[in-house]
């Protein structure tokens, strides 16, 4: 029996594979960024119904799709969609992921598992010559909801707080980086974004040692007050947090190591954007998800607006003001994609709280 679905510009029989309609944004993107970065190799990995792969064939005019995944099933729906949306060049595989990244190099290799990345990252991070565009649908365990699982999966530890998301964005990025600089890569993520129950990362590797030690330089901790609250950044491999809040004096919690570089490549956002708005993929959320991602400062984590004026006990402006009153005032602000109450700034929080008092 077929169920049959049209997505994008692909229409799939998706009986007895796992097809989850609400990663439609996701592949939207996906397919995208693939377009933008003129990518002429691409696996995905871990295939299903070839939903992901079989429009990134088609939409983004990829000469070589591979696509793969160990359940007999999803291999024969892969045969069959490929056929019904004149894919027939597509490379059907039916490996064990791990094993089929340990033969054989892509130029882009895409990670879209059940949960977390981790048991592929590391047979990814050898396999992918310039990109890894990685999935992980584990946000309770990245952001710190399942600390223990978080641990095992990503070795590091999260830390419970308003940033929470950007914290697993960072966390998987982290554990991308340390696998990538086993292989002598180094990495440069293009754009990331945890939408819904999921994070979504696209990186392009940069090979060489030196690459990869200059992306360890970006990895650290974060020292996160329970007491007031705020936190800091320690950069380096090595655990140089002294447990105590700079600001404060109470005891600090350290959440790490992670991903303390850029996240967002602006010019390349802005290219995807501009190529979104003409295709069949475009939405209003991936248009605005876009916006805010280009728009937002490279400076790690992010306050709640609403729960800084619970502290400050004053009624919150709407944050779009708050954005406007610290940039004239010099600093550097932006909303975030993150959360619709959170507010980036590398303004200091004694200056963050006089703003958020006067307006
Ligand atoms: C979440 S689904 C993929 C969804 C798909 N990318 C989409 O967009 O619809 C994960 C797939 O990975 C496959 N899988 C799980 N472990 C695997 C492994 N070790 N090697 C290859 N495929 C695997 C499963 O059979 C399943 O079809
Ligand atoms: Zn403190």
């Amino acid at each position: 029996m077929a169920q049959m679905m049209v997505e994008g510009s692909v229409t799939l029989n998706v009986e007895g594979a796992f097809y989850n309609p609400r990663m439609k944004l996701n592949r939207d993107l996906g397919a995208v960024v693939a377009k933008v970065l003129g990518i002429s190799d691409y696996l995905d990995a871990l295939a299903a119904s070839g939903a992901r792969g079989l429009r990134v064939a088609k939409e983004a005019n990829v000469e070589h799709v591979a696509l793969n995944d160990v359940s007999p099933r999803a291999v024969g729906l892969l045969e069959e969609n490929a056929k019904r949306n004149g894919l027939e060049g597509c490379e059907i595989l039916s490996s064990n992921a791990n094993v089929l990244l340990h033969q054989r190099h892509f130029e882009a290799v895409d990670l879209d598992p059940f949960g977390s990345p981790s048991p592929f990252i590391a047979a990814a991070s050898r396999s992918a010559l310039d990109y890894l565009f990685i999935t992980a649908t584990d946000t309770a365990p990245l952001c710190g909801a399942h600390l223990k699982s978080g641990i095992r999966k990503y070795m590091a530890v999260p830390v419970k707080a308003e940033h929470h998301r950007e914290m697993g964005a960072r966390i998987l990025l982290g554990s991308i980086a340390r696998e990538l600089a086993r292989v002598d890569k180094g990495m440069h993520p293009l754009f990331t974004h945890v939408s819904d129950h999921y994070a979504r990362v696209y990186l392009r590797i940069a090979k060489g040692a030196k690459n990869a030690d200059k992306t360890l330089e970006d990895m650290g901790r974060l020292e996160q007050c329970r007491h007031c609250s705020r936190w800091r950044v320690v950069f380096g491999m090595a655990c140089r947090s002294s447990g105590i809040c700079s600001f404060c004096g109470e005891r600090a919690e350290v959440a790490g190591p992670l991903w303390l570089g850029p996240i967002q490549d602006r010019e390349h956002i802005i290219k995807t954007l501009a190529e979104l708005e003409g295709s069949k993929a475009r939405s209003d959320r991936a248009v605005r998800l876009l916006q805010l991602c280009a728009d937002e400062i490279d400076v790690p984590m992010y306050y709640d607006h609403h729960k800084l004026c619970r502290k400050f006990k004053v009624t919150p402006g709407t944050a779009d003001d708050l954005v406007e009153v610290l940039k004239s005032a010099g600093w550097r602000a932006s909303r975030t994609h993150f959360s619709g109450v959170g507010i980036k700034t590398d303004a200091p929080f004694e200056v963050l709280r006089e703003i958020v008092c006067s307006i």
